[in-house]
Formats: structure tokens, sequence, C-alpha cells
């Protein structure tokens, strides 16, 4: 089962859902992340300092390297394709590569045999490296952060995928929207919770990741959220779609399409 997380706005954290979800799927099944995104705070996330010499995500899909040579251990017990600022120099390398989009699926195949989840952290665009994780996934979760502007980008986002599932991908599904950073006492939350329902009315739409600094302090440990706080309300949003891909999406529920939201 891949997944991909994606959002092309930054800071609604695709990372941190990718550390946390990743966490809770380790605790029945194996589970590998990739660190699409030259920023690497997915890599910098788990605590992981690239080396000179160590492989990453842009000698994998620049074919220099097999995908398993790169994998990394990390202290969160997550296994990691880890990443550096070279990957954005690797997207432009792809460019003239023919079949571009459909790299990072060739590359991570050998993986699978290895991880029952792979989870891939996108960068924040809707460039060639989002589309290449939407070709080779599963599914998508689309991490919203509940803020002004919440919706904005994410019809794009809807008809991205739509071409995606039209030309390249039949079988990506979309797993649902997960608000995160939610004040459920505020009306700004409210009111985005409200939108997302309405204008999205066929895709699921998660239970609400509360806002809270313990997620800021989780990544500075390099650990999922659920090593480092106890609050249940914190883990359970997480724990629910761990559940949700470990148990509904390994049965292979039917295809769900995407209906524009006006
Ligand atoms: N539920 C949350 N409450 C408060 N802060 C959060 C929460 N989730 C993530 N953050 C913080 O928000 C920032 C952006 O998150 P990140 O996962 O890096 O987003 P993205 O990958 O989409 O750019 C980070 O500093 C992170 O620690
Ligand atoms: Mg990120």
């Amino acid at each position: 089962m891949i997944v991909a997380l994606a959002n092309q706005k930054g800071g609604v954290a695709k990372t941190t859902s990718t550390i946390c979800l990743g966490g809770l799927l380790l605790e029945s099944s194996s589970c590998l992340v990739v660190d699409l995104d030259p920023q690497a705070n997915l890599t910098i996330g788990l605590g992981v300092e690239v080396q000179s010499g160590q492989l990453t995500t842009y000698d994998v899909i620049t074919e220099q390297a097999e995908v398993l040579e790169a994998v990394i251990p990390t202290k969160s017990g997550l296994s990691l394709l880890p990443s550096d600022i070279s990957l954005a120099k690797g997207e432009t390398e792809l460019l003239t590569k023919v079949g571009n989009f459909l790299i990072l699926k060739e590359r991570l195949e050998p993986a699978k045999a290895q991880f029952q989840h792979i989870l891939i952290d996108c960068p924040p665009s809707l460039g060639l490296l989002t589309v290449n994780a939407l070709s080779a996934a599963d599914a998508i979760l689309i991490p919203v952060q509940c803020q002004f502007f919440a919706l904005k980008g994410l019809a794009s986002l809807l008809e991205t995928i739509q071409s995606i599932q039209r030309r390249i991908n039949p079988s990506l599904r979309i797993l649902g929207i997960l608000p995160t950073m939610a004040e459920m006492n505020t009306i700004m939350t409210q009111d985005v919770l409200a939108s997302l329902q309405k204008r999205f009315q066929d895709i699921p739409v998660f239970d609400p990741v509360p806002k809270s600094v313990k997620f800021a302090e989780s990544n500075l440990a390099g650990e999922p959220i659920h090593h480092y706080a106890s609050e249940k309300k914190l883990v359970a949003p997480y724990k629910a779609i761990a559940t949700f891909i470990t148990g509904e999406l390994r049965r292979g529920k039917k295809t769900r399409s995407v209906k524009r939201g006006e």
C-alpha cells in the first residue's frame, strides 16, 4: 500500500502527518517513509543529517542507486528514504527523461516486497515530483490546515488527481482530507470544516488533528506523536487513519473518483 501525502500548500502538516501515521502503521506492519521534498523536512524531522556519500531520493530517481541501498533506519523505528537539496536538481534532470512521471513508481518497485506500507511525503508544489508520487501511489491523503485560504488550491489539486487517474494511474484513490491544526473553539476552524464538507461532498473528511505545540516538539525530537505525547486526542485522528489504511484499503475498496468542488 503506497500512500502519498500531498497538498501544494506548504505548512499544512504533510511531513508531520507522514511521521505520525508512519509511526502508528509500524505498530502492526512494516513502513517505509519517502522524503520527496528537496527541503528534506521529513529527513530532518526524523533526526537524520544526510552526510556526504549517503544515497538519497535523488540517487534513486536518477537511477544511480537502488531504493533499498539508500533506505536507512531511524530512531523512530521508521525506515527512511532520505532526501536533501540535490532532489531539486533531480526534478530538473527528470524533465528530459521518457515517461518521466512513472520513474518513482518504477524505482520504488523493489521496496514493495520489503515494506507493507510506503508513505510519500510530497513537496509543496504540483510539479513533476508530486505527479510522480501520485502516479506511484495507491491512495492520496490530503492534509488541510484549518486556516484562512485553506481551501484555496484544493480545486487544482483535485484536477491534477483527476488527470492522473484518467491518464496514468486509474487505481489512485482519495483516502480523504485530513484537517490539521484545528482549534475547535474558533469560528475559523468551524468554518473550514463546514466548507470542506459542503464543497467536497464525495470525499471523506477525517476527524481533525488538534493544534498543539506537541507536534512541533515531537518533530524536534524526531519521533511520531504517539511516542512523544500521551494525550489521546492528539493521537486518535492519526490512529483512525492508520486503522483505515491497514483495514479497509488492504481489502481493496472500489476506486473513488473525484468530483470537483465548485
Ligand atoms: N497539529 C498541529 N498543531 C500545531 N502545529 C503543527 C501541527 N501539525 C504540524 N504542526 C507544525 O506546523 C509546521 C508545518 O508542518 P509540516 O508538517 O512541516 O507541514 P508541510 O510538510 O505541509 O509543509 C511544523 O512546524 C509542524 O511542527
Ligand atoms: Mg513538508
